[in-house]
């Protein structure tokens, strides 16, 4: 098996079971469709320190369930209205906006009962459940979000654009790391290089995402184009250009690797992953 595959294998156990219209919801946002980037960082930034990947499985769903919710509420009317998402209508089209609004909510809170089930030391996921709430929170994810509604209709510089990001999309990305190190007992030192690495990833991952909003494919990408210019969001496409947003990929993406270097483990799959997300069609 494959990581995703065992992530979603493992998303399965933890999602609830029952047939109210929000578990529904629920499950019907988790599966199907999603690269799953963020807990295969966690499972392999364990692996890369030493640690057993399968034992952080559950800091990778809860992440995932973050994540999954942040979507959900992202596509509401009231934040970017977007009808598609991982290649099927939007948890509000499907189930209207109130059970998104709860599937949202309800995904959110899952995360910490699934964290919380790990058969870690109780010490690793205090430390991973307090990493989690901070980087999904108002000073993180949350965070993003709020700048990323006050850009719409401004034409913002590239240093705004780099805060907002680090922040809506960056942070997530960034525990995803961070998770991994945690699990396998990895020291400061490493965790602070996992974090250069992250960062990197996590900037290019939103201007390639900012890229395939004006030159994607809707089949492949699984949501709707054009999103960003009918919301009149800053982007790094409309700061910068479509060229310019390339260059800027391409050298975070070798930063990134360059970040690598100072770990002991084989980081090949990481230094593919990095220049996989940034070649990406979806
Ligand atoms: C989309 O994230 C939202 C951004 C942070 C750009 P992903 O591109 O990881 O979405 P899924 O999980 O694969 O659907
Ligand atoms: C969303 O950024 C980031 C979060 C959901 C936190 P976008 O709004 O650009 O993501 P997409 O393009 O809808 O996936
Ligand atoms: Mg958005
Ligand atoms: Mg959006
Ligand atoms: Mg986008």
């Amino acid at each position: 098996m494959n990581y995703v595959e065992i992530v979603n294998n493992a998303l399965e156990e933890f999602l609830p079971k029952g047939d109210d219209v929000v578990s529904q919801a629920m499950r019907y946002s988790v599966r199907n469709g999603g690269k799953r980037i963020r807990p295969v960082l966690v499972l392999e930034f364990c692996k890369v320190c030493g640690g057993d990947p399968m034992l952080a499985l559950p800091y990778a769903c809860a992440l995932e369930m973050i994540h999954t919710y942040s979507l959900i509420h992202d596509d509401l009317p009231c934040m970017d209205d977007d009808d598609f998402r991982r290649g099927k209508p939007s948890c509000h089209v499907a189930f209207g906006e109130a059970n998104a609004l709860l599937a949202g909510d309800g995904l959110l809170t899952l995360a910490f009962e699934t964290a919380a089930k790990s058969t870690l030391s109780a010490d690793k996921t205090v430390k991973a459940v307090s990493q989690l709430a901070k980087a999904a929170g108002v000073c993180g994810m949350i965070g993003g979000q709020v700048m990323d509604l006050e850009n719409e209709g401004k034409s913002v510089g590239v240093d705004v654009l780099e805060k907002t990001d680090a922040l809506k999309t960056g942070e997530l990305i960034r525990v995803a790391c961070v998770l991994g190190c945690i699990s396998a007992g990895a020291d400061d030192e490493k965790i602070k290089n996992a974090e250069s690495y992250a960062k990197d990833i996590g900037l290019a991952f939103q201007i390639v995402d900012d890229i395939l909003d004006v030159t994607g494919d809707e089949k492949a990408l699984g949501k709707p184009i054009g999103s960003d210019a009918d919301n009149d969001k800053s982007t790094y496409v409309s700061a910068l250009g479509l060229d310019g947003s390339t260059k800027k990929v391409d050298f975070l993406t070798e930063r990134a690797k360059e970040a690598l270097k100072s770990f002991d483990g084989d980081t090949a799959f990481l230094c593919d992953f990095a220049d996989k997300m940034a070649k990406r069609k979806s």
